[in-house]
């Protein structure tokens, strides 16, 4: 599927960040243009040197909207598949699923696996990602697994949870279909040439798709690691492509206040280091944008939260992701955003034109205090709650700031993705960390291989089950 003649061909989201700044909630709380200005130098700096990497092979998330070739490639396949499958389980964890479930959450039909086979774009959806034996055997179940496919996403091939619930999964096919049928419904998105997985994929005849190498985890939204998934449930990935080639295109600028992913990094970094907003909270008026929350934490949490600098000092950098869901969470999690600390910068994301048009219908004339939502619709009523938000926080001198799209589509998506990773990057040379590798990610997964036996981690395993000292209870003792 190629982008349609209706794609826009240029990036469409706006920001509005006024209740962010010192006019908005007061000098304590907000940001004056002087401290925008005030790291202009630094952000032209990190702008050079990210486009001079980039120039070098380096920041090679960049290109990904520009290979339009793998997208082909992929719908191909995915059109086949669509034909051939009634379920698809995606097994894979943190960046190698987040990216997938935020581009169909935000995509398909909020009911998708619950339509009927002949009104849905492609087979059911499934994600295994927590090796959860309750939800792996229920959804083992619950498929049809001579029409199942199986896709193991896992970028270094190895991650323990991803390739226990593959192992779960590939023995359940291979005795509901045999051996050799089995590897046929097996396709393994890895890196091309290195991994556990690569291996087995090479000795049982998996197709593949690659993983880029020189891209952590959390940006391969973009490679097939998000688009196969994606084209498989029937998502415009030309489109979401299209949408992200188009923010790059509007993010050239090194200036902050003409180029959305920097400011919106400036805006945040600014908020936790000058006025103490330790949490970025972001809060989707849709609940088809969950998903992009849930997916942004994770970038924004591994990307930055770091130990040492970029030379090497303690800086235990980092501003806690925190998501939230509007209208839902004004009666769950604004009480604590209006009246407790006011530690926290909060992202609103709005949505012009939601894709279903609902009428509240007519109030009861006995119940006259009903009368107000008269004529009124279900897209204008959850709008008003966010701009009614955004107010209330402002008048609690709460900064906040709305990022507004004029409609979810593929290519909203896209250039919400493309932003948010350049903010992140961005981000990143503000707090002066590396906001790429995931060292204290890596430290848990070594101690996991050492805790369940993996050859060559035995000194590690040593070192977690050693007498713990006087009064400490040891890691081991609850296994
Ligand atoms: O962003 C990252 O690099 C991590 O969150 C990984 O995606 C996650 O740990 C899964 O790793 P892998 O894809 O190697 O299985």
């Amino acid at each position: 599927m190629t982008a349609t003649a209706s794609t826009p061909s240029s990036s469409r989201l706006s920001i509005d960040y006024r209740n962010a700044t010192a006019a908005g909630v007061g000098d304590e709380h907000g940001l004056t243009d002087a401290a925008l200005d005030s790291v202009a130098d630094l952000v032209q700096r990190s702008h050079d040197r990210i486009m001079r990497e980039h120039e070098a092979g380096e920041q090679r998330w960049i290109d990904l909207p520009d290979d339009t070739a793998l997208a082909d490639e992929i719908d191909a396949f995915a059109a086949e598949a669509q034909e051939r499958y009634r379920d698809y389980i995606l097994i894979g964890i943190g960046g190698s699923s987040l990216g997938a479930i935020a581009t169909i959450q935000a995509l398909t039909h909020p009911y998708r696996n619950l339509l009927p086979d002949a009104r849905r774009d492609g087979p059911r959806f499934f994600v295994l990602d927590n090796p959860d034996p309750e939800k792996v055997r229920a959804t083992l179940e619950l498929v049809d697994l001579p029409n199942t496919l199986i896709n193991v996403v896992t970028k270094s091939g190895q991650t323990a949870e991803t390739m226990a619930n593959f192992l779960v999964a590939r023995a359940a096919l291979t005795d509901a279909v045999g051996p050799e049928q089995a590897a046929r419904q097996i396709v393994a998105t890895t890196d091309p040439s290195e991994g556990l997985l690569r291996q087995l994929a090479d000795r049982e005849g998996y197709r593949s798709f690659p993983v880029p190498p020189g891209v952590d985890g959390r940006q391969t939204v973009l490679s097939a690691v998000g688009m196969l998934p994606a084209a498989l449930c029937g998502v415009d990935i030309h489109a979401l492509l299209s949408g992200a080639a188009a923010m790059r295109a509007r993010c050239q600028s090194a200036e902050v206040r003409r180029n959305p992913a920097y400011l919106l990094a400036t805006l945040s970094v600014l908020a936790d280091r000058r006025l103490d907003k330790r949490i970025l909270v972001m809060m989707p008026y849709a609940d088809a944008l969950y998903g992009l929350a849930d997916w942004f934490r994770q970038l924004w949490a591994e990307s930055l939260g770091k130990r040492l600098s970029t030379t090497g000092e303690e800086v235990f950098a980092g501003q806690t992701p925190i998501k939230a869901l509007g209208a839902i969470d004004q009666h769950s999690q604004i009480q604590l955003y209006t009246e407790g600390p006011n530690d926290k910068l909060i992202v609103l994301l709005g949505v012009e034109r939601y894709r279903a048009e609902v009428p509240v219908g007519t109030p009861p004339a006995e119940i006259p205090d009903l009368a107000y939502l008269q004529g009124a619709k279900l897209g204008q009523l959850i709008d008003r709650e966010r701009a009614a938000t955004a107010w209330a926080l402002t008048q609690a001198r709460r900064p906040n700031l709305t990022i507004t799209t004029p409609a979810i589509d593929a290519f909203a998506l896209g250039e919400f993705f493309y932003m948010l990773q350049l903010q992140t990057v961005m981000a990143g040379a503000l707090y002066n960390v590396n906001p790429f590798g995931q060292p204290g990610v890596e430290a848990g997964k070594n101690a996991t291989y050492a805790l369940m036996g993996r050859k060559r981690y035995e000194e590690l395993k040593r070192e977690l089950t050693a007498a713990p000292p006087d009064g400490a209870e040891s890691v081991l003792s609850s296994a």
